[in-house]
């Protein structure tokens, strides 16, 4: 059956050799939270606080994963999937940051050899959010120790591993670890404390740097890179001062605090200034930002929206996202005409083209993946074995010509990763979300592929879109 939505018009094709995939990550997926040595994380934890997780969903059962691993790769071949882009369990492999536990490292290497047989690309990222909670009883990223034991943990992975996974990712989004995690108490381990969070910034950055000379040491030959989750942000009144430094405020928490660290070897000044209060310049010690800028062969970006910000909290704005630092609260711009979808994040297209031009424009040459694009929408199975979503096949659609626009103007973009394969554990969200192409029933876990799996599997296909 072929698959259109009504707005598809020119021919879009991608580059040879362009990698086409999906993600995941250990804890939305897995399941089996309490089996073979897997000790507690800090998302165990954060489930179990009243209110904190969506009808008080926890990782179980999630989809299940950990023991359908081998349907799920049948699925991914199905779909001509070239590259899936999971994460390794810390609290599996080293559980409570202790000595290695095999039967962790088996299911990744069973995981991995699967994929492989089935002719798809492992991409491994070494953190998705799962701190073990014996850490973070230690202070967690808080703690410049937790950098260290993340680099003990990626050795034993990566050492396992690295003879068959070509691609690795040290840090899903960071900013979500530290700033959703550590300030704005949404994310595990539920903190509101600014001061912890500047510290957890510099310390998984920290941890990302000696990982990346794990990965360099122990999978020669591979690409190691970085994902952060990105944010266009612009003023909802460009001549408007105040709006102008809500711009530069937000966009330096969101985006230039790890870019620039990572691509030219310094915390911007701006923010160095905007973070005194909060002690940033007192966790950065000699030698940290030559670790934290090793060079890398790849950056992950991940996408879902832009933010259009203002400094004139005024009807119909409303304080989030980044809003977190001291007692100025920026304000968002809400009504800003956009389409929404179910997690009420902007349809907004044009910012993926935006934010892959400037990291173009404004920081070193380096190739480009996007390692997480997509969308939540309400969908349902009716046993019929069809799931037609409509708005997903839309959203993936015009992603994908931005993302096509910013190749024609020059951007080296490489690869593309739907978020994600199957319907997950979304974090606060609880299982309230589905962001996945594959539909999963959580009393049966049986999988449906969506409209929108067939429609990409086309895309993957023709490389491009008709
Ligand atoms: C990203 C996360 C991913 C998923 C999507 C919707 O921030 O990396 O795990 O939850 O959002």
């Amino acid at each position: 059956m072929s698959v259109q939505p009504a707005e598809a018009a020119t021919e879009v094709a991608f580059p040879p050799g362009f990698v086409w995939g999906a993600a995941t990550a250990a804890f939305q997926i897995e399941g089996s939270t309490t089996v073979d040595g897997r000790s507690p994380s800090v998302w165990d934890t954060f489930c179990r606080k009243p209110g904190a997780v969506v009808n008080g969903d926890t990782g179980e059962p999630a989809a299940d994963h950990y023991r359908r691993y081998g349907e799920d790769v049948e699925l991914m071949r199905a779909l001509g999937l070239g590259a899936y882009r999971f994460s390794t369990a810390w609290p599996r492999i080293r559980p409570d940051a202790g000595e290695p536990d095999s039967r962790g490292l088996d299911f990744y290497d069973r995981l991995v050899d699967r994929l492989l047989a089935a002719g798809i690309a492992p991409w491994a990222t070494l953190y998705h959010w799962d701190l073990p909670q014996t850490l973070e009883d230690n202070g967690g990223w808080a703690n410049r120790d937790t950098a260290y034991r993340f680099a003990e943990y990626a050795e034993t992975i990566v050492s396992r591993l690295g003879d068959r996974v070509a691609s690795w990712t040290t840090l899903n989004e960071p900013w979500c670890a530290a700033i959703l995690g550590y300030a704005q108490g949404i994310h595990a381990p539920g903190r509101t404390e600014p001061r912890a969070a500047v510290a957890a910034v510099h310390h998984l950055l920290l941890g990302h740097g000696l990982a990346m000379d794990v990965i360099r040491r122990h999978a020669p030959g591979s690409t190691a890179g970085l994902t952060l989750n990105l944010f266009p942000v612009v003023p909802a009144d460009p001549g408007s001062a105040a709006d102008l430094e809500a711009v530069r405020r937000i966009d330096g928490l969101q985006n230039r605090l790890f870019l620039d660290p990572v691509l030219r070897g310094a915390y911007p000044d701006d923010l160095v200034e905007d973070l005194a209060p909060f002690g940033l310049a007192d966790h950065v010690r000699a030698g940290d930002l030559d670790v934290i800028s090793a060079p890398l062969d790849l950056l992950g970006v991940n996408y879902y929206r832009g933010y259009q910000v203002t400094g004139t909290p005024r009807e119909g704005t409303e304080p989030g996202g980044p809003a977190w630092i001291g007692a100025e609260t920026v304000a968002f711009v809400t009504d800003d005409g956009l389409p929404r979808t179910e997690s009420g994040w902007q349809v907004q297209p044009d910012g993926l083209t935006d934010i892959l031009l400037r990291v173009h424009r404004e920081y070193p040459a380096i190739p480009l993946y996007i390692t997480e694009n997509g969308a939540a929408y309400p969908d349902h199975e009716h046993g019929d074995g069809k799931v037609e979503d409509h708005d997903r096949v839309a959203f993936l659609d015009s992603h994908l010509r931005a993302a096509h626009a910013a190749i024609e103007d020059g951007v080296d973009l490489r690869g593309y990763f739907y978020w994600s394969l199957l319907d997950n554990f979304e974090w606060a969200e609880g299982y309230a979300k589905r962001f996945g192409i594959v539909h999963v029933d959580y009393e049966t876990q049986r999988r449906t592929p969506k409209q929108s799996a067939r429609w990409y599997s086309q895309v993957i296909n023709h490389n491009g879109l008709g």
